[in-house]
């Protein structure tokens, strides 16, 4: 049985692949999380009881803590989503940005590096006898922004446009770095945006369900016309497992669900399903440094390790619309705690 380190379980998608894992595979998890505002326990409620699955409370920058864990545990794997995420908050106070997207990357690097006994023995060795390997979680946002035309491959040069995107992408230059360097066995992926259950909502698609629910103003940047390439947060997930279990070391894998939409083709779409009017909808000033256009070549992992995404659109939303509408009283808890005053300070200048 392997021993993973999931860094950031506790979040969106980290939660959601923590629960992949335990349903398909007999590892012993280790969910190293800080609990920030976004990490929360109630996301791992059904999975908490199985003996496979540890939580640990902490912060990927303590040192001594991933030493011990490394320690105690015999960790084969390290899969990174730890990360402050939301640019929004990232225009406000980019600092801890800095420190966890890139101190907390290296060293969560550097502990495994040194318990690993990684060696800069081999040019060309593709794989660790023992399969050790270190996967961190990017973000097609790394690349910056595309015109009407184009699609991100691996091959873009990174070019990013706001401080959380700048701290993930100076975390992905350091991973890389250390691959070439001490050929320490790395992955990174790059993601498009992603949305389904359990996504906090201070991100577009469950933000605007909450608001559409409570008949609240739902706030567009700019025109809207914004476009994202939207993918299912379990479609994510099989491909974070290809990447981890067929995946080349030192590769870059973009992941895409192929789904472009403007925001507003989104809150429009939202509002329908919910029987909501479009009279919500409010056109509220734009986002600093606000990125036109994300979208994401798949033909990479598709080609060479055979993923591909399985939901369509269509589906995926309905499925998360569907889970927001019965899980209300875990949207209520979030909202009505400190997430008043986030609203109230991100939001309250723009009606
Ligand atoms: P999230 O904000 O929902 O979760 C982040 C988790 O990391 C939280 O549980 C939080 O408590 C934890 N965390 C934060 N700082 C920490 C620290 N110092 N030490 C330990 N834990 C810490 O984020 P998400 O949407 O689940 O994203 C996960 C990863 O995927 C991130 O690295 C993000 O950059 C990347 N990503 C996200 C998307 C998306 O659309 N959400 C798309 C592509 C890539
Ligand atoms: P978001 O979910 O924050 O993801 P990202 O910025 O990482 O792409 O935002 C998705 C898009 O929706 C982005 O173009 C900004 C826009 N947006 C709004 O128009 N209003 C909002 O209140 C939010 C949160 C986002």
């Amino acid at each position: 049985m392997k021993n993973l380190l999931i860094a950031g379980g506790a979040g969106f998608i980290g939660s959601n692949f923590i629960k992949h894992l335990l349903s398909n595979y007999d590892y012993n998890i280790y969910n190293l999380d800080k609990l920030t505002y976004a990490g929360n326990l109630k996301n791992l409620d059904n999975i908490k009881n199985d003996k496979r699955y540890h939580f640990i409370k902490g912060d990927i920058c303590d040192r001594q803590l991933l030493g011990k864990i490394f320690d105690d545990y015999n960790i084969h794997i390290v899969v990174n989503f730890a990360a402050e995420s939301h640019v929004d908050r990232s225009i406000e106070d980019p600092e801890v940005f800095s420190k966890t997207n890139i101190l907390g990357t290296q060293a969560l690097m550097d502990t495994a590096k040194r318990y690993w006994k990684v060696k800069p023995y081999d040019r060309y060795c593709r794989e660790y006898k023992d399969g050790v390997k270190y996967i961190q979680i990017s973000t097609d946002e790394v690349y910056g922004s595309l015109g009407i035309t184009g699609k991100f491959t691996e091959e873009n040069p990174v070019s990013p446009n706001s401080p959380y995107s700048a701290s993930k992408a100076s975390a992905d230059m350091i991973v890389r770095a250390y691959y070439e360097t001490y050929c320490f066995p790395i992955i990174i992926t790059r993601c498009s945006n992603n949305y389904g259950p359990y996504q906090f909502p201070e991100k577009l698609v469950p933000l605007m369900i909450n608001n559409a629910l409570k008949e609240k103003p739902l706030p567009i940047y700019g025109d809207g016309k914004q476009v994202r390439d939207w993918i299912f947060v379990k479609d994510h997930c099989t491909a974070i497992d290809t990447v981890l279990h067929k995946g080349k070391l030192g590769e870059v894998y973009n992941i895409g669900g192929n789904n472009e939409r403007e925001n507003i083709q989104i809150v429009k779409l939202l509002l329908n399903y919910l029987g909501k009017s479009e009279q919500l909808i409010a056109y509220v000033r734009d986002r600093l440094g606000h990125d036109r256009r994300y979208s994401i070549d798949n033909t990479k992992i598709s080609t060479e390790l055979g993923w591909f995404p399985s939901y369509t659109f269509e589906k995926g939303l309905e499925e998360t619309i569907k889970w927001y509408l019965d899980n209300q009283e875990w949207m209520d808890e979030i909202v009505s705690g400190d997430y008043i005053m986030y609203y109230e300070q991100m939001y309250s200048t723009s009606f």
